[in-house]
């Protein structure tokens, strides 16, 4: 008998990929799904899928949600707090599968990232463990880029600088990025045509621009096109932000790590569309030849590209741009750090909506059909 698997959160970003990344591996064929609403129920579900019901249903119905052997809920981590303890609270014993941070930490829940803790994944099913939880898109996919030397235990500390995509925010953010871009161009472009500027005026034309009451910055606050803001998600009392924060505490609960690895940087938001990328600064146990290094880091799992240090591999595989909509993670700039023979430094690129998101998703509701 087929699973019956609820999905709520469905139209949004993540939703929205997780969906597509379904239909293509034809997911939906092992399971009766049904799609639930918060504010639009009675309309029609997606129709490229075969539903168990043809209408939308109320996902704050706890009696039907009650029925459902699976939950995937990419609503966001509101919906989760309200919901999820109600339906544990009426003795629900259903797989529960998250895309928000609301139960990542909880001691009964496991992160999911079936390339890098496919084990831990499999122990706590046989432990009767039901809530498995989408990790930080940063920590995802860091652990993707460098699984291969965290598997074998030679990483002492990382430092990691991110270069983060507006798509970690939010569809408005998406948009009002693009926003800003067809703000500045328009206001230089409207003004250039007549006055026939040198760069330094345009360049002020810009500025001015930026700085004007109108230019779109509801969201962001202030401009991020043509900036960066180093600061992402709110400040914790030690003057990390939380995404900062997130790196250590989500990665060693992955790892299951029997030593704590220290791990902490900056996380910078940059005007980049749906990739997030990171520096690292690595330092390992042993003086380990680069060689091996690359060898370790590319075997680790079929998506990671390791990406020789020049610059012309550099600068065509390792940007956002060439990474952008698929499971790629490349990896490179890999050296020995001039500091030490035990440090060197990587650059890693990913989709943020996919490995950051949707597919550790995907592949959890797969490992639980099958
Ligand atoms: N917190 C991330 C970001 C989103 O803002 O980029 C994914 O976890």
């Amino acid at each position: 008998m087929k699973k019956l698997v609820g999905f709520i959160g469905w139209r949004g970003m993540v939703g929205s990929v997780l969906l597509d990344r379904m239909q293509k591996n034809n997911d939906f064929k092992n399971i009766n799904p049904i799609f639930f609403t918060t504010s639009q129920v009675g309309e029609k579900t997606p129709v490229m899928i075969d539903c168990t019901t043809s209408f939308l249903e109320d996902a704050y119905n706890i009696d039907h949600l009650k029925e459902l052997d699976i939950i995937v809920s990419c609503q966001g981590a509101e919906y989760t707090s309200i919901i999820y303890h109600k339906l544990r609270k009426l003795g629900w014993n259903g797989y529960w599968i998250d895309a928000s941070s609301e139960l990542r930490l909880k001691n009964d829940s496991i992160i999911v990232l079936d390339p890098v803790n496919l084990d831990s994944i499999h122990k706590a099913l046989n432990q009767d463990i039901k809530t498995f939880v989408g990790g930080n898109c940063t920590v995802s996919l860091m652990l993707m880029a460098l699984g291969g030397l965290f598997k074998r235990n030679v990483i002492e500390w990382v430092t990691v600088s991110t270069y983060q995509a507006v798509s970690g925010g939010g569809a408005k953010y998406m948009l009002e990025m693009l926003q800003q871009m067809g703000y500045i161009y328009n206001s230089i472009s409207l003004r250039n045509k007549i006055l026939n500027k040198g760069i330094l005026e345009i360049e002020k034309l810009a500025r001015d621009a930026m700085k004007n009451n109108f230019f779109p910055k509801k969201y962001f606050t202030v401009p991020l096109t043509g900036s960066l803001i180093p600061w992402i998600d709110s400040s914790m009392k030690n003057g990390q932000s939380k995404e900062e924060w997130k790196g250590a505490i989500e990665t060693n609960k992955i790892l299951n790590s029997k030593n704590y690895i220290p791990i902490d940087g900056t996380c910078v938001r940059i005007a980049s569309l749906r990739c997030h990328s990171q520096s690292f600064f690595i330092k390992l146990n042993d003086n380990i030849p680069i060689k091996k290094i690359e060898s370790w880091i590319s075997s680790h799992n079929p998506w990671v590209k390791f990406i020789k240090n020049t610059e012309k591999d550099t600068v065509k595989n390792l940007t956002p741009f060439a990474v952008t909509g698929t499971l790629n993670i490349p990896i490179g700039r890999l050296r020995k750090l001039n500091i030490g023979k035990n440090y060197i430094s990587a650059f890693s690129v990913g989709d943020q909506l996919l490995w950051g998101a949707a597919e550790p998703l995907r592949r959890m509701l797969n490992i639980l059909i099958s």
